[in-house]
């Protein structure tokens, strides 16, 4: 068949609507069990398949490229601003209930019961009791199932318009499931979870980024980043717990079956609500939470309570912005004051110092409380916290305590601030040096490699696929052998028998042979990935590789001064400093030098300065997915021909490859006017310049 003929393409066109709707229709399927139900229907390898599958359908027919499709959740550019939005249905606030016992519960009853005339021998009110979730409240408009629009609160009346970023929220369907109405605004909350949470500051501390005090600071601060690149990389979750602008719907009977409505459109509700009955059953389901609240996954501000039947929510109304048919009923606040005795360190996996506080014992929300978290130096300062100080401390839902404030008027005489590094100029796990880059929140301990408290992080780093490359030795492996003391530093790593291993849990005697196999096989192996393996901070594999090239050998790396190591083509002050640190501290070298006497070796060189090779000086830039190439197999094409492949699109860019669902990077590169070449185009360059060579 002429693949030209019209017929021929009007069915091509046809076969790839239609597959790429199903594509759809599945990855929406896989991300409402996982994200929504949180029960995973399929493996992550097959899942990005599909994905895959549907950009490359998308890049061929860009027709096809719709707003609710997945491959869309990440693209907008980094905006100048937010746009305003004005909220159809105003987005209210909820009354709290400052009594947080039980009575709390029987006083808003009364208040509903005398609002709606009811008399003591009227039957109970119906409501329905649900969490109060910790985070900031957002609307999201769907017109004909598809979200268009997402705005934050604002002042009730107006908010911002954040939709590019709440695309990236993978709980929120992009499509509604199922018949829905023309338009439909549903109301919620954005929140992190507490275990997001920490692996986000985590990573946060680990590229010296700003630490979030708590979940709700994280989240709120996410949803106003302009740029939804880093939005995206936040992550997310939403709970929905209401309406605001409805058309063509009929509205059910009672507020549990508009959230029941909600989670069958595909929204994610929480499974924590309950319908109960008058005041009695208020006061039972305040208590439940509160008996459950710190075994929750996230952080809650208390229980909300809402009349349930809509047509008596009508008949109660507002007084001022306030429902009068619904209530926030919190819990005792869980703080106390006691008396701070010092202050001393945690070292994180990242090697990030974290200030801890010592406090007498004090009992704090049903537990006894004697050291709390002080997050770090600038948390310090901006408390004004010294040690001697009484302190208030706040036991959130989350289990790490937190020094909340000093109490001033309680303070005797000036007692010195508190600064990390005049106290702690070591590590007071490794003794290696303590170092805080200039514009870092975080101290953190230079020990690398050899510091106990970073060497589980650093071995699994050590043994990635693109460093040594040791098949096999995943995370509880490493979690294992650290515990047990079995390997401290990656030395150690070439010094394990089969003994050891095969008495690990999960390991038989096979397993340890093909691990012991795997380590053998990483004694040899490249300048580059040697580089990259030691996990110097800021020294990624291009860098690793660039170093490489340019000093030849691992001597010459290791006496380089901050002058000669900025030599290197895209090493900077800062990644120069970081080397320099990292071979100034004499355990890291010792580490060096036990790996090879260990046996790890490489194939040494003069130095080289710069690449010869038909690309060599010519910088690419990599975007989007490429129809047949992968991103590691384009990269080394070009570096083999002494291209160099970068992470973000400048002046300085020769060229962009662009495959699908490229982003912002592709219109940078159009705005700069560089050359932009399809795989095609790439592949053409380097077969010439191999003719040329
Ligand atoms: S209902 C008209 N339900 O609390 C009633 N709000 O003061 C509108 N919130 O910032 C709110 N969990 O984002 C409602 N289950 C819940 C909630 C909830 C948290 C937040 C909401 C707003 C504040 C209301």
């Amino acid at each position: 068949m002429d693949p030209f003929n019209d017929s021929g393409r009007g069915d091509a066109a046809a076969d790839a609507a239609a597959r790429a709707a199903t594509l759809r229709a599945e990855i929406a399927r896989h991300d409402h069990a996982y994200y929504v139900l949180d029960a995973p229907t399929i493996p992550d390898a097959e899942y990005d398949r599909l994905f895959r599958e549907l950009q490359v359908i998308e890049k061929a027919h860009p027709a096809l490229r719709s707003a609710d499709s997945p491959t869309q959740r990440v693209g907008g550019r980094p905006l100048a601003q937010f746009a305003a939005v004005r909220h159809r249905v105003p987005m209210l606030s909820i009354s709290t209930e400052t009594d947080t016992e039980a009575s709390g519960a029987f006083a808003f009853d009364a208040r509903v019961r005398r609002a709606l005339g009811l008399k003591e021998e009227d039957a109970a009110v119906a409501y329905a009791a649900e969490l109060k979730f910790d985070g900031l409240a957002i609307s999201l408009r769907y017109e004909d199932g598809v979200l268009v629009q997402a705005a934050t609160r604002g002042d009730g009346e107006t908010g911002e318009d954040v939709t590019a970023n709440v695309r990236t929220v993978k709980a929120i369907p992009l499509r509604l499931l199922g018949d829905a109405p023309p338009v439909l605004e549903v109301r919620g909350e954005i929140y992190l979870r507490r275990d997001d949470f920490e692996r986000l500051n985590a990573r946060q501390a680990e590229a010296g980024e700003k630490i979030f005090v708590n979940p709700r600071n994280a989240a709120a601060g996410s949803i106003r980043q302009l740029d939804p690149g880093i939005a995206a990389r936040r992550p997310l979750s939403f709970f929905a717990y209401g309406l605001g602008d409805v058309a063509g719907w009929a509205l059910p009977a009672t507020h549990t079956e508009v959230l029941d409505a909600l989670a069958a459109f595909g929204l994610p509700v929480c499974e924590h609500r309950a319908q109960v009955c008058g005041a009695a059953g208020l006061a039972a389901f305040h208590e439940s939470v509160g008996a459950l609240r710190d075994t929750l996954p996230f952080d809650i501000d208390g229980v909300v309570y809402k009349v349930d039947a809509l047509a008596l929510q009508q008949r109660l109304g507002f007084v001022t912005r306030e429902p009068r048919w619904a209530v926030a009923h919190k819990y005792p606040a869980q703080e106390a004051v006691t008396l701070l005795r010092d202050i001393e360190v945690q070292v994180g996996r990242t090697g990030a110092l974290t200030p801890v506080a010592r406090l007498e014992p004090v009992f704090v929300g049903g537990v006894t409380v004697t050291n709390a978290t002080l997050h770090n130096q600038d948390e310090i300062d901006r408390k004004d916290v010294r040690i001697g100080d009484w302190v208030i401390v706040r036991r959130a839902g989350d289990v790490i305590p937190e020094v909340v404030a000093p109490v001033l008027e309680r303070r005797s005489g000036e007692p010195p601030r508190f600064v990390l590094l005049d106290k702690f100029p070591t590590c007071p796990v490794c003794g290696s040096h303590v170092v805080r880059g200039e514009d870092e929140a975080v101290a953190r301990c230079t020990g690398g490699l050899f510091c106990p408290a970073q060497r589980k992080q650093a071995l699994l780093h050590f043994a990635s696929r693109r460093a040594m490359d040791i098949e096999g030795l995943g995370d509880k492996l490493v979690d294992q052998l650290v515990d047990a003391a079995i390997v401290k530093t990656p030395v150690d790593l070439y010094r394990l028998g089969v003994l050891a291993l095969a008495n690990l849990e999960r390991m038989g005697e096979k397993s340890a042979q093909n691990l012991l196999m795997a380590i053998e096989k990483s004694r040899s192996t490249t300048l580059a990935r040697f580089i990259f393996a030691l996990g110097i901070r800021n020294v990624g594999e291009a860098t690793a590789r660039d170093l490489a090239r340019h000093f030849g050998n691992l001597d010459a790396l290791v006496a380089a001064d901050v002058d000669a190591l900025q030599q290197v083509p895209d090493v900077g002050p800062i990644v120069a400093e970081c080397i320099a640190e990292f071979f100034a501290e004499p355990h890291n070298r010792e580490v060096i030098e036990q790996l090879r006497a260990a046996g790890v070796h490489w194939a040494e060189g003069e130095p080289q300065g710069t690449v010869a090779g038909a690309l060599a000086g010519k910088t690419f830039v990599l975007t989007g997915t490429l129809p047949t190439l992968s991103r590691d197999g384009a990269k080394a094409r070009i570096e083999a021909q002494g291209g160099k492949v970068a992470g973000s699109v400048s002046k300085k860019t020769h060229y962009v490859v662009v495959g699908a669902d490229a982003g912002s990077k592709l219109d940078k590169a159009q705005a700069l006017g560089l050359a932009i070449l399809d795989e095609d185009g790439l592949r053409a360059l380097l077969n010439e310049s191999d003719t040329n060579a």
